[in-house]
């Protein structure tokens, strides 16, 4: 069995990132700049926003966080998106979901410009996505392609099942691993809630990509032998005796699955710190845009 690093990975990149910047610091152009909107104060979104802020300050990139009241107006919102799509200093920017339930979060999602929405959420984006055009790439589902390829999993002719079809991780996932080339040519199922005698397919499967947010729900009698588990579940699950009052648990049984698994993600340190250096990668690719 081999790990997954995705910490190490995303290091890596991070690294590889910082390089570029100095060369464009030296260079005398401007550094990327990416935004972060963060509206109210959910502890989980609050950790994320942090760390993509922190993370833009240890490669050498411009960062603004926007913290907003959880009580604002979906017109107030659309007001700082159309001020951020305007503002020529910034080369991207993302809007931490979930939203408060008072807001249409599609409605927000929609008023980003395409081409500062470094998330790639905005339906042109995800559009250009399935058509195999060059766009943003949503960060999660980018993050476990680069894995996959850092580590040359096999990916072309594989059967690669999907569980959870939200429209940032389980939807797109399924469109790329499906797309032609390396990593992808793969024959996809995309399982969900509604999905019967799920261990039908998890157990022929090659590839097992998890992204529902239950506990330890993908179990050893699930898979094969020589399966490739990615491990997309970050749950807080309460646990008093750890200083934070929680632990972050995966979909996956990790303790058994591993014994059978050829390659597979931890929780955390797997396919987490992946999506923050992808969001990077792709506001870095936003100021390359701009200049050409
Ligand atoms: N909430 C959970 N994952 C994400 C993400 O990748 N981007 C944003 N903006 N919000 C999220």
């Amino acid at each position: 069995m081999q790990l997954l690093d995705g910490k190490k990975t995303a290091e890596d990149i991070k690294s590889e990132i910082a390089i570029q910047v100095q060369k464009m610091k030296a260079d005398g152009q401007k550094v990327p700049h990416l935004a972060a909107v963060l509206v109210g104060s959910n502890g989980a979104s609050l950790t994320y926003v942090g760390s993509k802020v922190r993370s833009c300050q240890q490669i050498g990139f411009e960062s603004t966080l926007v913290s907003l009241a959880e009580d604002i107006s979906e017109v107030e919102l659309l007001a700082k998106i159309k001020d951020l799509n305007e503002d020529d200093e910034l080369d991207g920017f993302i809007v931490q979901l979930p939203l408060p339930k008072h807001i249409d979060e599609q409605k927000i999602l929609m008023a980003i410009d395409p081409d500062k929405d470094v998330d790639g959420f905005h339906p042109t984006n995800f559009g250009k996505m399935a058509l195999e055009m060059e766009t943003f790439l949503p960060a999660t589902p980018y993050g476990i392609m680069e894995l996959l390829e850092r580590y040359k999993v096999e990916t072309a002719g594989k059967h690669t099942v999907v569980i959870g079809r939200s429209h940032i991780v389980g939807r797109p996932m399924s469109i790329l691993m499906s797309r032609k080339g390396y990593p992808g040519d793969s024959t996809v199922t995309l399982t969900h809630s509604r999905t019967k005698n799920i261990e039908e397919y998890t157990k022929n499967a090659d590839i097992i990509i998890t992204a529902l947010g239950v506990p330890n729900y993908l179990k050893a009698d699930m898979v094969k032998e020589g399966v490739v588990v990615i491990d997309v579940g970050i749950t807080r699950v309460e646990d008093s005796s750890h200083p934070k009052g929680y632990v972050i648990t995966g979909d996956v049984d990790f303790e058994n699955v591993s014994k059978k698994a050829s390659f597979i993600t931890p929780v955390p340190g797997g396919v987490g710190p992946m999506t923050i250096a992808m969001l990077l990668k792709n506001t870095l690719l936003a100021r390359e845009m701009k200049r050409n």
